[in-house]
C-alpha cells in the first residue's frame, strides 16, 4: 500500500479515465462473430495511439494486451481465434500505463441477446462490485469489503470465487493488500487514506472448484470453472480517502449492465 501525493493521484485519475474509455471503446465491438484477438489488437492500438502502454502485455510474460474471459472463463483468459457467438458472455480487462501509473478496469458484455441466467449473473457481479466499493474508505478493512460482496453474492444464489480478488494498483500493478471477495467485518488490512485499490468481484453460477491452467513461459495462470458454468466480473481502481471513495475508472458515459 503507497500513499499518493497529489500530483500522483491526478495520475491516477488520468491513467484510470484512459483505460475505462478504451474498455467502453473496445466494448462496442462485441457481436456475435468478432474474434477475441481483434478486441486485443484494437485495444492494443487505441492504448499506443494515446501515448500509453498496455500493462498485461510482457507481464510475468503475458503474451497478450488484455484479458478476455468467455463464459466459463474466471479470468486471464487469452485474446485468440475464437469467434463471439450470440449468447455468451465476456470480460474483457484492460490495464493502461501511464505516465507510471496503472488504470485497471473490466466488465462484462453481453454477445446478442443472452440467456436470464448469463444477465442474472452479470448483474451479480457489477452490483457486488459497487457493494464492495460502498465500503472503501480509510480505516475501513478489505474484510469489509470481501464481506460485503459476498453477503451480495450469496444472497442472489451465487458463488464469488475466494482464490482470486483485488490488488494494490498504483506504480504496480499488482501490490498489497489482497482485496478479497468473502471475509469478516474487521479483519484484514486497513485501508489507507490516498492509497488506489481494485474491487474486481468474480461470480461464478456454481460451487465447483476453479480449474488452473499455465500460459507457455509465462507464470500467469487463467482460470476456469470446472463444471464449464458461467462466471462473471466487474473491476474499477478506487481511491482510498479520509471519508470514503473515488472511482477512477469511471465511463463517461451511462452505461447499461451487459453492453
Ligand atoms: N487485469 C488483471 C487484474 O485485474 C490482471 C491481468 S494480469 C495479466 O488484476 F497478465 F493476465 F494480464
Ligand atoms: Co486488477
Ligand atoms: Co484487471
Amino acid at each position: 500500500m503507497h500513499p499518493l501525493n497529489e500530483k500522483e493521484i491526478s495520475l491516477m485519475r488520468s491513467v484510470g479515465r484512459l483505460s475505462s474509455r478504451i474498455l467502453a471503446q473496445v466494448g462496442k465491438m462485441v457481436e456475435p462473430g468478432v474474434s477475441t484477438e481483434s478486441l486485443d489488437r484494437e485495444a492494443h492500438k487505441l492504448t499506443l495511439s494515446a501515448g500509453a502502454i498496455p500493462a498485461p502485455l510482457g507481464y510475468k510474460g503475458y503474451p497478450k494486451s488484455i484479458c478476455t474471459s468467455v463464459n466459463h472463463s474466471i479470468c486471464h483468459g487469452l485474446p485468440g481465434p475464437y469467434l463471439l457467438r450470440e449468447g455468451d458472455i465476456i470480460n474483457i480487462d484492460i490495464t493502461c500505463i501511464k505516465e507510471g501509473f496503472h488504470g485497471d478496469t473490466s466488465r462484462t458484455f453481453y454477445v446478442g441477446l443472452v440467456s436470464k441466467r448469463a444477465k442474472a449473473i452479470t448483474e451479480c457481479a457489477y452490483k457486488a462490485m459497487m457493494k464492495g466499493i460502498e465500503q472503501v474508505k480509510a480505516g475501513n478493512s478489505t474484510g469489509d469489503i470481501g464481506f460485503a460482496i459476498n453477503k451480495y453474492v450469496v444472497r442472489k444464489g451465487f458463488y464469488p470465487v475466494m482464490e482470486i480478488g483485488g490488488h494494490g494498483v498504483g506504480r504496480s500493478f499488482h501490490e498489497d493488500p489482497f482485496v478479497p471477495s468473502y471475509g469478516k467485518k474487521g479483519r484484514g488490512d486497513v485501508l489507507q487514506a490516498n492509497c488506489c485499490i481494485t474491487v474486481e468481484p468474480m461470480v461464478n453460477e456454481t460451487e465447483a472448484p476453479i480449474k488452473e491452467f499455465d500460459i507457455p513461459n509465462s507464470e500467469i495462470r487463467f482460470y476456469e470453472t470446472s463444471d464449464q458454468t458461467l462466471s462473471a466480473q466487474f473491476e474499477h481502481t478506487v481511491l482510498i480517502k479520509e471519508d470514503g471513495y473515488e472511482i477512477l475508472t469511471l465511463p463517461e458515459t451511462d452505461f447499461e449492465i451487459g453492453y
